[in-house]
């Protein structure tokens, strides 16, 4: 059976050689679609088993969302409220996510993500990763991996978020807990190890023990950092060839010369920077320097309470300086790149069929139509949904 979504004024294909500009952009095309694949895209009009006419709207790749914490219980409305009214964000407020967590049930926490996952999915997110992070013992931390491996084949394990309560003061035992039990019970679920390598959180010398421990068991790497201060954790990230270092919002001239050398890509999290308060990171900079980047939302109850990509791309347009091009880019096939993928972020013959069709006629409206559900249907694994 093919679908063809016909009449499409403008199709993002994210292969510059297929259209027109870094975007691809070909016009008055049909995509048509076999399975979970996309077959070819051909002028509009092309013949198939089922028809969709997007009636001359712009169609872009799904968003393809390289950094969430979706899995958790509870909310931190309070914490949020207070930091609107002046106080700092800290990375303290994890534990108390994780208390709430540790009392969830496993079906509490897969209906919770479900919850979340739809959100995302309605609004164009069609590939998303997803860590752990909450649970921050040995039980906890399998079951969040578990439940995030229903959603994604990329989950990771984010033992290493902060030290919990019960460790207060004694870090380097929490660590060989992550990098033994913890690490033991999570990999068989996961194909990322990530660390928080922060002031607050991990050191750099904890932080590449956690990284090496997960590469030794077979896990890929992706890191935090840069996010609350300048701080070794983009160095790591280029030294250890991580996939990619999130956040990113405090880099300097050489951090960025060394990522612009490098395979990791720099993951700008803009939602975060806009509810915690924080300076926006320079993306022009990096992009100028010749960085790899992605865009995504960061999901979570503490610093960035959003599934909407619209908004992150919104920000990076209007606070970060990256065109509309570079950061519809960044949602898409950046965020595939982070997660070393090439089967999503674009809509090109054998991608996954995985497309946002928009109420309008251009992808500038997501920046130009700030806040406004601009998705009016999605296609996932070549299904609508
Ligand atoms: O990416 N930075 C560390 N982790 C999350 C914050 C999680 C929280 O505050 O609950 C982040 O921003």
């Amino acid at each position: 059976m093919s679908l063809v979504i016909d009449n499409i004024g403008l199709l993002v294909t994210n292969d510059p050689e297929r259209g027109e500009g870094p975007l691809g952009i070909v016009r008055d095309a049909a995509l048509v679609i076999e399975g979970e694949r996309v077959a070819s895209i051909e002028p509009a009009g092309a013949a198939g088993d089922e028809r969709l006419d997007a009636g001359g709207r712009c169609v872009i790749p799904g968003f393809v969302d390289s950094h969430t914490h979706l899995v958790f219980a509870g909310d931190r409305a309070d914490e949020f409220a207070a930091r609107m009214a002046g106080r700092p964000y800290e990375a303290g407020g994890i534990r108390e996510t994780t208390a709430a967590t540790r009392a969830a049930s496993a079906d509490e926490l897969r209906a919770l993500t479900e919850r979340r996952r739809g959100e995302g999915l309605r609004a164009g997110i069609t590939h998303v990763e997803i860590k752990s992070g909450y649970g921050l013992d040995v039980e906890t931390e399998r079951r969040l991996c578990e439940v995030a491996a229903a959603f994604t084949d990329d989950v990771t394990f984010l033992g290493a978020h902060v030290v919990p309560a019960e460790y207060e003061g004694r870090a380097d035992d929490y660590v060989d807990l992550v990098c033994g039990a913890m690490l033991s019970a999570c990999a068989p679920h996961a194909r990322w190890v990530d660390v928080f390598c922060e002031r607050g959180a991990f050191d750099a010398d904890q932080s590449r023990a956690v990284l090496e421990a997960g590469r030794q068991a077979g896990l890929e790497l992706r890191v935090h950092g840069n996010q609350l201060g300048p701080g070794p954790g983009a160095r790591l990230a280029v030294e250890l060839r991580a996939a990619s270092v999130d956040h990113c919002t405090f880099l300097d001239d050489r951090e960025i010369e060394a990522l612009a050398g490098s395979e990791t890509v720099a993951t700008f999290l803009p939602a975060t920077d806009f509810s915690t308060r924080q300076p926006y990171p320079d993306a022009r900079r990096a992009i100028d320097a010749g960085v790899k980047v992605a865009i995504a939302t960061n999901t979570n109850p503490g610093s960035s309470n959003t599934t909407a990509m619209g908004f992150c791309i919104a920000l990076a347009v209007r606070d970060m300086g990256m065109t509309i091009e570079e950061a519809v880019a960044a949602a898409t096939t950046g965020g595939a790149a982070a997660l070393r993928r090439d089967d999503v972020g674009r809509l090109t013959p054998g991608a996954r069929a995985d497309a946002a069709i928009l109420e309008g006629t251009s992808y500038a409206d997501l920046v130009y139509r700030p806040g406004v559900p601009l998705v009016s249907s999605v296609l996932a694994r070549g299904r609508l949904i």
